[in-house]
């Protein structure tokens, strides 16, 4: 059965265009956004409707309109009603798809949407897309190649991300806070943990993925540890806070003094309020003291930096005042000066193995802390990605392929604003697509903090409502059609509702986003949704219901 809206009656494939509503379809129930159906002779054309507009077929009739509608002129609406006024809406034409109803002998590259180049002719039906039509355009859930991510806003059927294509770009989730992008971030994981697309590393900044988070009104919600079991390992830096918490980590991260590099004193800049010279300090330093010039560079009495100043010309007081910045990182608890054994090999080698990783933070949830272990840690991780790539490059042996890594970060703008891009590992990741197997997945508030080249490479962005201009602009620079989805953004509620466009869905889309909640835990981890079940209950019996 379909829904008919309309018939189309104006356009052009440079405008859009414009559909006449039928007088039975209720305008008030036409929204921006809307997903819908031009059947052509050729091709079906799928639409977003953006723009509702009232027209009459005679100025006459606005000149001089029927009364008030509560005296008899309710009789007289009605007659124009359809006829003399009526509805336009009109469309932005998306995608073409070969008409089955055709007697047409296709091309192939016609049986997969494409981007629409030509439009219908005159009067073409317009109608509401069917489950058919999405599952012909988004696919279908199948827990391995496609994922839902939610419904169109007025309607009831899947709207899914198709993951092979998800992980082969970085990604975003952007949208101002309490949208329900931590949400949308842990539906996300568990779509691409299921379907075994890419392995993860989050970085956990506020403790929300590993073990269980709290929604909005204080009730519990399952974290990745819970629905995947041993296939997700949550690592902590604040094993106290963790352990209070009921989570059982599998190890403590400590970060040694020697890992930490010049790139990471300059990402820090503004944490640690350095001066402008500092990094060039530490960059002498490194070059003169060598891997372990944070912790020699602190030991150094007041002598021995005027010495090392004098004889290498460096600047005493700027060395000074790095030196006093950085007993501020040296007073961290997760960092040491030295480690005989290392918790990151243990977690580095998981995550070569296919084990996601979730790491908290705990109390060290201070952008310092974030900052410096997500850039340390992520280093490393691209050095090791590079370095397989590298081999699998010259073996051209399937089994040295790396697995695609997918990073997780929130409070991406930290680690991808204008100045830090060019200088953090996470920049270069963006930047080289995933050419080395590895992904970003950035969540953040403010995306116009973002370098704009970094937002370019973005393959699909999830945008919830957004209220600054600068960060609406940002989400669409680099996006064809950009304008008319400003107005589309600007509909969506203030929660649990997106945009979604780019890379991973065929067209732009409006999405309630899915519920998470017990019966989208019954859907993940395995394809039994009694096993995880069972599972979580038993975690239940372990550790208690509020463990
Ligand atoms: N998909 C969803 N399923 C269930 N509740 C959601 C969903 N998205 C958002 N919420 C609700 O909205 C609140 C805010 O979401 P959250 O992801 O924490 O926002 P953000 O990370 O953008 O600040 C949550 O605490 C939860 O109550
Ligand atoms: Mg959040």
């Amino acid at each position: 059965m379909t829904n008919r809206l309309g018939l189309l009656v104006a356009g052009s494939v440079a405008e859009g265009l414009s559909a006449r509503l039928d007088p039975t379809v209720a305008i008030e129930d036409v929204r921006l956004g809307k997903f819908v159906k031009i059947v052509g002779q050729k091709y079906e054309y799928f639409c977003l409707v953006t723009d509702v507009q009232l027209d009459s077929a005679n100025a006459d009739v606005l000149r001089d309109p029927p009364g008030d509608p509560s005296t008899v002129d309710v009789f007289l609406r009605q007659v124009l009603s359809g006829t003399t006024t009526y509805a336009l809406i009109k469309l932005k034409p998306e995608l073409m798809l070969a008409n089955p109803a055709a007697d047409i002998q296709f091309e192939d590259s016609d049986l997969v949407p494409r981007p629409a180049r030509t439009i219908p002719p005159h009067f073409s039906s317009v109608s509401e897309a069917t489950l058919a039509d999405f599952e012909r355009v988004f696919g279908r859930d199948d827990g391995k190649n496609h994922f839902q991510i939610g419904q169109p806003i007025d309607m009831d059927v899947p709207v899914c991300l198709d993951l092979r294509r998800f992980v082969e770009r970085s990604n975003g989730i952007f949208g101002k806070s309490g949208t329900g992008k931590s949400f949308l971030t842990r539906l996300i994981l568990c779509g691409v943990i299921k379907a075994g697309a890419a392995v993860n590393l989050i970085f956990d900044m506020h403790s929300e993925y590993g073990w269980s988070a709290k929604n909005e009104e204080g009730a519990e919600v399952k974290g990745l540890s819970q629905l995947f079991g041993s296939r997700v390992a949550v690592y902590t830096l604040d094993m106290e806070s963790s352990r209070g918490r009921g989570v059982k980590p599998s190890g403590e991260i400590k970060i040694a003094l020697r890992e930490i590099s010049v790139a990471d004193i300059a990402l820090l800049q503004d944490e640690l309020r350095l001066h402008r010279t500092a990094v060039e300090s530490a960059a002498l330093c490194e070059d003169k003291l060598g891997d372990d010039w944070v912790a020699r560079l602190l030991d150094m009495s007041g002598d021995e930096l005027t010495d090392f100043a004098n004889q290498e010309g460096g600047n005493h007081a700027s060395l000074s005042a790095l030196r006093s910045k950085l007993r501020l990182i040296d007073r961290l608890p997760f960092v040491e000066r030295s480690l005989s054994q290392s918790t990151l090999d243990q977690v580095i080698a998981q995550l070569e193995r296919g084990q996601h990783v979730v790491l908290e933070f705990g109390r060290q949830r201070n952008l310092l802390a974030y900052i410096l272990a997500a850039n340390v840690i992520t280093r490393r991780l691209h050095d090791l990605w590079v370095k397989k790539t590298e081999r699998y490059w010259n073996t051209k042996d399937e089994a040295d392929r790396p697995r695609p890594l997918m990073i997780t970060i929130e409070e991406a703008h930290k680690f991808l604003n204008v100045d830090a891009a060019r200088q953090t590992t996470f920049g270069t990741i963006a930047r080289e697509l995933r050419k080395f197997y590895v992904t970003l997945l950035v969540v953040d508030q403010r995306p116009s903090g973002i370098d704009a080249e970094v937002l370019s490479q973005i393959g699909t962005r999830i945008t919830c409502q957004l209220n600054d201009e600068r960060d609406i602009d940002a989400i669409f620079t680099g996006v064809s059609g950009g304008s008319h989805l400003r107005t589309v953004l600007a509909t969506l509620d203030s929660r649990e509702q997106a945009l979604v466009l780019g890379h991973a869905v065929p067209m732009p889309m409006m999405v309630r986003t899915r519920k998470y909640d017990p019966t989208f835990y019954a859907t993940v981890g395995g394809d039994d949704g009694a096993v995880i079940l069972s599972r979580a209950r038993r975690y239940e019996e372990i550790f208690g219901v509020d463990g």
